[in-house]
Formats: structure tokens, C-alpha cells, sequence
């Protein structure tokens, strides 16, 4: 079987989940510029294995992505993204990165 070397900067495996599936794609073309194409961070904070954590209510999480952090590069994203496409990509940064 061929075995395809995950190189760094590569994208992540797409995950079997439809809604994750959807949310890495979102990801990909929306967050990873600035946050990581793995969520390791860059001009952004990291965002791999700790949203659970920073965020136990993902309602808080939700409303920081809709609303952006006024100031900073982080943008609104509530007139980018439709209600389920932010529903995935939250989604995805806190269960496959
Ligand atoms: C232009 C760069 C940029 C893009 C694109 C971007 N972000 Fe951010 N994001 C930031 C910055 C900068 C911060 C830190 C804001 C602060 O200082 O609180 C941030 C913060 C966050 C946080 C909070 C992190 C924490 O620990 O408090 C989340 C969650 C987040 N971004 C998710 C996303 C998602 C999801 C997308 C895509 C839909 C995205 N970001 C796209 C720059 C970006």
C-alpha cells in the first residue's frame, strides 16, 4: 500500500465525520492562514487540544467566531459563514485538532 508522508504544512487527514469533514474544509479556507493548517498557531494563537479547555461551553466558543475579537486580526466571521458552517468548523477545532 502506498503511504503518503504527512509533510509539515501539509493538510491533516479528512476526518470520516460529514460535519468535521466539512469543518476542515472551512478551516482550511477561512482560519488556517492566521491559526495553523494543523491549529499550531502562527500570527494566531494555537488552537489544537485546547479549545475543550479554553472554551467548556462551546456556546462561548461560537459566539467569539461569530463576533471576532474587536482590535485584534480575529474577525467577525457571522457575515462569512452561514449558521452551519460555523457550527462545523467549531466542531472541528475542538474534536480533530
Ligand atoms: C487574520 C488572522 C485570523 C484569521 C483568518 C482567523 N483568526 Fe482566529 N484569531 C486571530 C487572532 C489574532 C486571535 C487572538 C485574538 C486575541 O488577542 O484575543 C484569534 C483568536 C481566535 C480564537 C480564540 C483563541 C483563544 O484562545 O482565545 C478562536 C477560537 C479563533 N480565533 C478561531 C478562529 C476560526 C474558527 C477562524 C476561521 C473561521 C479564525 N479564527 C480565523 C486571528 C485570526
Amino acid at each position: 500500500m502506498f503511504v503518503t508522508a504527512g509533510c509539515a504544512g501539509e493538510s491533516p487527514p479528512t476526518p470520516t465525520d460529514p460535519q468535521l469533514a466539512e469543518g476542515q474544509g472551512i478551516y482550511q479556507r477561512h482560519c488556517a492562514t492566521c491559526h495553523g493548517v494543523t491549529g499550531g498557531g502562527g500570527s494566531a494563537p494555537a488552537l489544537a487540544g485546547r479549545m475543550t479547555e479554553r472554551f467548556p461551553d462551546p456556546a462561548d466558543q461560537l459566539a467569539l467566531v461569530r463576533n471576532g475579537v474587536p482590535g485584534t486580526g480575529m474577525r467577525a466571521f457571522d457575515d462569512v459563514l452561514t449558521p452551519d458552517e460555523l457550527d462545523a468548523v467549531v466542531a472541528y477545532t475542538r474534536d480533530a485538532l
